[in-house]
């Protein structure tokens, strides 16, 4: 039987991992939450899809992607989760098909007012924030978890 594969995708300056801001988000680079999220998916026996982009359009075709061959999604949108219609939209496809789990390194909730709405949330099953690249670790376990009891 082949391998459950789950789409992990970041979106907006997540590429500057490390560099950005990194009380806030952390010092592991994309290139360590990468190699941290492969080891994880490993030991669940997943297959992973893992990409980044600054380009609301690359997270909607990836979104779109992940309807025809995914079983699972770990989405940090970044900033588009406060601000985009198209996320959303695109995010409603996989209702009922693909298990969604949004993910920030910070707690959004208690930062700036306009990062506490997410057009991200109404569409996930679980939510991982404030617990810097350990949270797309969390997000793999939830995902194995809501499998092993759909068994
Ligand atoms: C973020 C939180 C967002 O508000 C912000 O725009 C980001 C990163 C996080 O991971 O904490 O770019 O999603």
């Amino acid at each position: 039987m082949s391998k459950p594969v789950i789409f992990i995708l970041l979106g907006p300056n997540l590429n500057m991992l490390g560099i950005r801001e990194p009380h806030i988000y952390g010092h592991e680079t994309i290139q360590d939450v990468e190699a941290m999220c492969r080891k994880e998916a490993a030991t669940h026996g997943f297959d992973i899809v893992f990409e980044q982009s600054n380009h609301e359009g690359d997270l909607v075709t990836w979104i779109q992607e992940a309807l025809k061959n995914a079983k699972g999604l770990i989405i940090n949108a970044a900033a588009y989760t406060h601000t985009s219609i198209a996320i959303y939209d695109a995010l409603k496809m996989l209702e009922n098909t693909v298990s969604i789990v949004e993910v920030h390194h910070s707690n959004p909730k208690e930062r700036e007012p306009f990062r506490h709405f997410s057009y991200v949330e109404p569409h996930a099953f679980a939510h991982f924030a404030g617990h810097g690249a350990r949270g797309y670790i969390m997000g793999l376990e939830a995902l194995a978890e809501r499998f092993g009891a759909d068994k």
